[in-house]
């Protein structure tokens, strides 16, 4: 118990002293489903010192914060009851790692930190993760700001959008390799606000090395925005008339981006993704029109039709069950995903938005999802699901029954 006692000591001062960078806790074998880690560092709050709790689940992430006195409470039991079986704690002169062994007693060392780290108090939401220069000359040319770089108010909307955007992907986009050119495909890519303020985020906030397509089938924006990025100097930015669906290219993308992109176009850019074996890929889908028209054609009989008989609900199960199966096949290839809100439902309906991280899968988890796609589109009635049948997984999941 000797590296139990040197860890409570350890986080009580480093508590007191701020000197707690980090603490994690993993290799989880407790009750709750989904959960894999706990991250907690120090963070200031309205000028109080707090300490913030990650609770990392298979597909969100939960975040608590708690007074000093009240954290550390929570944190002692956690690692007493929670069944988390490995402890870091990174403090600035020293780290400390412990695991549970099979006798339930904790084994570790301890020893000075390698690298120079730092303490940082900012509470996450208080990063810099939006657009730092608002009188650039994109921002012009797209109308958002004037020429002082003063957003006009009929663009706050999208202004906010834009920065909302950088703010969702900024964590995954921080996983991304550094140390080679990214490449960056945004399918319907439109009038270009998101793939300019990407482009721009990543290339002059970020520092890297970028190459982004848009994939636009409207000639006059794919001119428009092809001389906006020239006039802005963003040389790796580039518009290319075209459809989703017959995009191609010699090189493998990094990341899909599809934003907005009606019905199965979305199905169509999740494909190329998964087939180039994209690292991100991120969609917010927009109309469901496939799965609502074959759900309407089939009329299932299940516990849910006193509901879908009305417009509006089969309206939003088809949304539900489109995004979920998405989802789903994403969770195939072995994307951890996660499906938030996007834009206020406030200014549109259109307003999830998935975000898929490429980490790997087991083939019993894969038997395990071909499964749960068969039963779903039992019950729901579901011919098929448009994604699905590109990537063939109709076939295999009716196999899989
Ligand atoms: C609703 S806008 C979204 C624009 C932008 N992605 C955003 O979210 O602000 C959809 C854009 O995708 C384009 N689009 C739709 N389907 C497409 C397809 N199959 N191939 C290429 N472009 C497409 C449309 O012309 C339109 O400009």
């Amino acid at each position: 118990m000797a590296i139990y006692q040197d860890f409570i000591e350890l986080l009580k001062r480093s508590i007191k002293d701020k000197t707690l960078v980090k603490l994690t806790l993993s290799n989880y074998k407790g009750q709750e489903a989904g959960l894999k880690n706990l991250y907690v560092k120090l963070v200031e709050i309205k000028r109080e010192l707090k300490m913030s709790f990650v609770y990392r689940y298979q597909t969100r992430d939960i975040t608590k914060n708690y007074s000093l006195r009240d954290g550390f409470d929570v944190l002692v039991e956690a690692v007493h009851f929670k069944g988390f079986r490995s402890v870091v704690l990174q403090t600035i002169d020293e780290q400390l790692d412990m695991q549970m062994n099979k006798k339930a007693e904790w084994t570790g060392f301890r020893r000075a930190s390698s690298n120079a780290v730092e303490v940082d108090l900012k509470h996450d939401k208080q990063k810099e993760r939006r657009l730092q220069d608002s009188s650039k000359s994109y921002l012009q040319d797209l109308k958002l700001t004037d020429a002082n770089g003063q957003v006009y108010k009929n663009a706050q909307d999208k202004w906010k959008q834009i920065n909302h955007y950088i703010e969702i992907l900024s964590g995954s986009l921080a996983n991304l390799p550094k140390e080679r050119n990214l490449r960056i495909v945004d399918m319907g890519a439109g009038k270009g606000y998101l793939t300019f303020a990407l482009y721009d985020y990543l290339h002059s906030e970020l520092k890297h090395d970028v190459s982004v397509v848009g994939v636009e089938f409207r000639q006059d924006l794919v001119e428009l925005c092809n001389t906006i990025a020239e006039r802005a100097g963003f040389n790796q930015l580039h518009f290319e008339e075209g459809t989703i669906e017959n995009y191609t290219s010699e090189t493998n993308m990094d990341v899909l981006i599809a934003l907005h992109a009606c019905d199965t176009a979305t199905d169509d850019a999740i494909y190329k993704g998964i087939k180039d074996e994209a690292s991100l890929i991120v969609v917010a889908p927009c109309c469901h029109k496939q799965v609502r028209r074959s759900l309407e054609r089939i009329k299932a009989k299940n516990d849910l039709d006193f509901m879908t008989q009305y417009g509006i609900f089969m309206e939003r199960h088809a949304e539900m069950l489109t995004d979920s199966i998405r989802a789903l096949i994403l969770n195939y290839y072995g994307y951890d995903t996660k499906v938030m809100q996007f834009v206020s439902d406030q200014h549109t309906p259109k307003n999830v938005m998935i975000v898929a991280e490429k980490k790997g899968v087991s083939v019993d988890r894969q038997q395990e999802i071909l499964a749960k796609l068969a039963s779903l589109k039992s019950y729901y009635g579901l011919d098929y699901q448009h994604l699905e049948r590109l990537c063939e997984l109709d076939v295999l999941a009716s196999k899989a029954v």
